[in-house]
């Protein structure tokens, strides 16, 4: 394969489930060594998505490569170099945590001490040493997530496929999971990742494809998709009078004006100079946020739904 060619490209993909037409004809590419992620709320296609790449279902129409390959021909080939974390744990819960990785690096052909040794290393990456002889099913949520972590690096794949990594995590295990996600990133490895977490998007993401009912909205680095779909900042009016009236008065200040239910979104470069603005001009809000934009902006803007429901 040549060094430039993407790991995984899809042109025109779709799949539909009898009347479900759950991914709508999705185009993306992603080159070795990126972290990418699919953001989109239930039942956007995500998991379709990423069971179509892992080769567990078959794509309905459209191109897809996975490292080259097309996995309706090739699926054997492409399962032996991916690693997989589904969106649900299918660990045995009566196994040991090392006895799950040991069985399952039985299935790659690795055995004896080279499994041992192997599944020592992925337990200390993992910060899961000490755990060796629990039972999966006396372990923390947070613990478990990083086991099939582990588990899917066991056979030391060229892409790591995380379908939704943290969800159910409590903060601080989500944090733990992001920490290793990042230090995995950094070494190399590409990942491609869903997740209804703006944060985990923005935070662990080079790119991110926006999803929505089976259709990409919007694809891009995190910054491009905030600038080009919201602004820097945002100045949330709760409950306000209606600001529009004043837009003349506001030099450009606002670059676009959104509202959802009791709330003006204004969005700009400066939310603190725009309320300053607002005030010399008369205007008070009763109750106002001035923040950052986010990816969350991105899909309202985008979808007119919140991406957090
Ligand atoms: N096996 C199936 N048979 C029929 N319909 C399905 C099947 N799997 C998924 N769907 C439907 O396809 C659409 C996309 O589902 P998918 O699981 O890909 O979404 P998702 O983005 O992963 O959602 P979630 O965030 O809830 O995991 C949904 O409408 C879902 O109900
Ligand atoms: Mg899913």
């Amino acid at each position: 394969m040549c060094a430039y060619s993407p790991v995984v490209s899809a042109r025109a993909l779709t799949k539909r489930y009898g009347q479900t037409q759950a991914v709508r004809g999705i185009d993306f590419s992603i080159p070795a060594g990126e972290c990418f992620g699919f953001l989109g709320v239930n039942g956007a296609g995500k998991t379709t998505t990423m069971k179509m790449i892992y080769c567990r279902i078959a794509r309905t129409s459209g191109d897809l490569l996975v490292l080259g390959r097309d996995p309706a021909r090739d699926a054997v080939a492409i399962k032996q170099r991916l690693g997989v974390v589904a969106q649900e744990n299918d660990i045995d819960p009566e196994l040991t945590v090392l006895e799950n990785l040991l069985l399952y690096a039985s299935f790659f052909g690795i055995g004896g001490a080279q499994a041992r040794r192997r599944a020592t290393e992925l337990l200390d990456l993992l910060s899961l040493t000490g755990k060796e002889r629990a039972q999966v099913k006396e372990i923390s949520g947070g613990m478990k997530r990083r086991l099939v972590i582990a588990r899917a690096l066991v056979n030391d794949p060229e892409i790591l496929v995380l379908d939704e990594p943290t969800t159910g995590l409590d903060p601080q295990a989500r944090l733990l999971v992001w920490e290793k996600l990042g230090a995995l990133r950094e070494a190399g490895l590409t990942l491609l990742l869903t997740t209804h977490y703006m944060e985990e998007a923005a935070r662990l993401c080079n790119r991110v494809a926006i999803i929505d009912e089976g259709r990409i909205l919007a694809l891009g680095t995190p910054f491009e998709l905030i600038e080009r779909f919201a602004a820097a900042d945002v100045l949330e009016l709760i409950d306000a009078a209606d600001a529009s009236a004043l837009h003349e008065q506001l030099d450009g200040l606002v670059v676009r004006r959104e509202r959802h239910g009791d709330t003006q979104y204004l969005f700009c470069r400066d939310s603190r100079e725009l309320l300053r603005r607002l005030r010399d001009l008369g205007f008070d809000p009763p109750r106002h946020v001035a923040r950052h934009a986010t990816l969350e902006d991105v899909f309202l803007n985008l979808t007119g739904r919140e991406l957090v429901e």
